[in-house]
């Protein structure tokens, strides 16, 4: 039920502090270990390579997820999209594990890999919203995202779900090989932390629908820009925004932008910039200066460490492997307020079905 909230979108947003801390809850023991079933963790064991397979935002879910398990579990991982890995699978490792990562466990696309995953005879894990559901059934081992329904068509707690999934099962993984990454990661600290920072970030709805009102209200085009784990939200926040304003919107690289894409700047084009890498964020920073210089309207999403007085939204601080978590936030709300603004039906976008079950 939608209870006071105008839309399913808005109520979803605010209860992603409240899934992550119910993840914790199911999954971390009280002394921080990871409580998941030994035969799905020693089939993640024996694998050589993960391979994550999904759609939309489960997919950016996996980009994100991939950096975790490389860094957490020093384990190579793959990320495909699941309606070009059905038809054209690469070369694969010699100890593959697929991980399919779907909300509602029913996408076509997603469910055509699996069966050819089965008919090979390999090993599989659903991470899924939904118990019962088809890609749960057909795959080898099931984890549960417990997030509750999600009715709006365009996914928002499945993604923090699925990223705080991804960071337990990396964790338990990196401590049964022993990574010294796994064994440093308070899983159960930076979760609650990064739940903390959600939640202080859905209390600063205001600015955010003051920032969609002032530069995404009217505009044609959009870009969100990042680097490293930046870019994978950044391609998240675009999809957003796209999704439910209708607003033609690209994730991009911040440094690729000047290999062509920065012709497509004009007079105030909106470029929202994620910024949360003290490595890369004078590149990102310097990247903007070229797009303003052609007339961009720039909104900032940064780091608190790395903030300065003019930036409009500031990220309280979370685990570097955790930003998107943090980032994606104010994102979902521009996506939000600006679908409101322009009047569109926020929950049901056109063209578009919550679960998507043809190839
Ligand atoms: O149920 P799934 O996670 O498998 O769905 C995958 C995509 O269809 C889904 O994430 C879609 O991209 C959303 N509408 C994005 O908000």
């Amino acid at each position: 039920e939608k209870g006071a909230y105008e839309f399913f979108m808005l109520k979803e947003i605010d209860e992603q502090p409240g899934v992550i801390r119910g993840l914790e809850q199911t999954y971390l023991a009280e002394d921080g270990s990871v409580k998941l079933a030994d035969d799905m963790m020693n089939a993640l064991n024996q694998a050589d390579r993960l391979y994550i397979v999904a759609a939309g935002t489960s997919y950016n879910a996996g980009l994100v997820g991939k950096s975790i398990f490389e860094k957490l579990a020093g384990v190579p991982t793959e990320v495909h999209i699941a309606s070009e890995f059905g038809y054209n699978m690469p070369l694969l490792s010699d100890k593959p594990l697929f991980i399919f990562l779907t909300q509602s466990g029913e996408t076509a696309d997603s469910r055509e890999v699996l069966s050819k995953v089965n008919q090979l005879g390999y090993e599989s894990l659903t991470i899924t919203n939904v118990p019962n559901s088809t890609l749960s059934r057909e795959a080898t081992y099931t984890m549960l995202l417990n997030a509750g329904p999600e009715i709006a068509v365009a996914s928002t707690k499945a993604y923090t779900a699925q990223i705080a999934a991804e960071t337990i099962l990396a964790k338990g993984l990196g401590m049964l090989k022993q990574t010294a990454a796994a064994a440093d990661f308070e899983t159960g600290f930076e979760l609650t932390k990064a739940a903390n920072a959600i939640q202080s970030l859905v209390d600063q709805k205001d600015v955010v629908e003051g920032l969609a009102q002032k530069y995404l209200g009217t505009t044609r085009n959009a870009f969100y820009i990042g680097r490293g784990i930046d870019y994978q939200t950044a391609i998240e926040a675009s999809l957003k925004l796209k999704e439910v304003s209708y607003v033609q919107t690209e994730g991009f690289a911040s440094g690729e932008l000047k290999h062509g894409t920065i012709s497509l700047i004009e007079e105030n084009t909106p470029v929202i910039a994620i910024i949360t890498d003290p490595k890369t964020a004078a590149l990102t920073r310097s990247n903007e200066q070229e797009v303003i210089s052609r007339g961009a309207s720039v909104i900032n999403i940064v780091a608190e460490e790395l903030a300065t007085a003019e930036d409009q939204i500031v990220l309280p601080e979370v685990h570097p492997l955790l930003t998107p978590l943090a980032a994606i936030i104010p994102a979902q709300l521009l996506a939000y307020y600006t679908s409101k603004e322009r009047g569109y039906d926020v929950d049901k976008p056109r063209n578009l079905a919550k679960s998507v079950t043809v190839e």
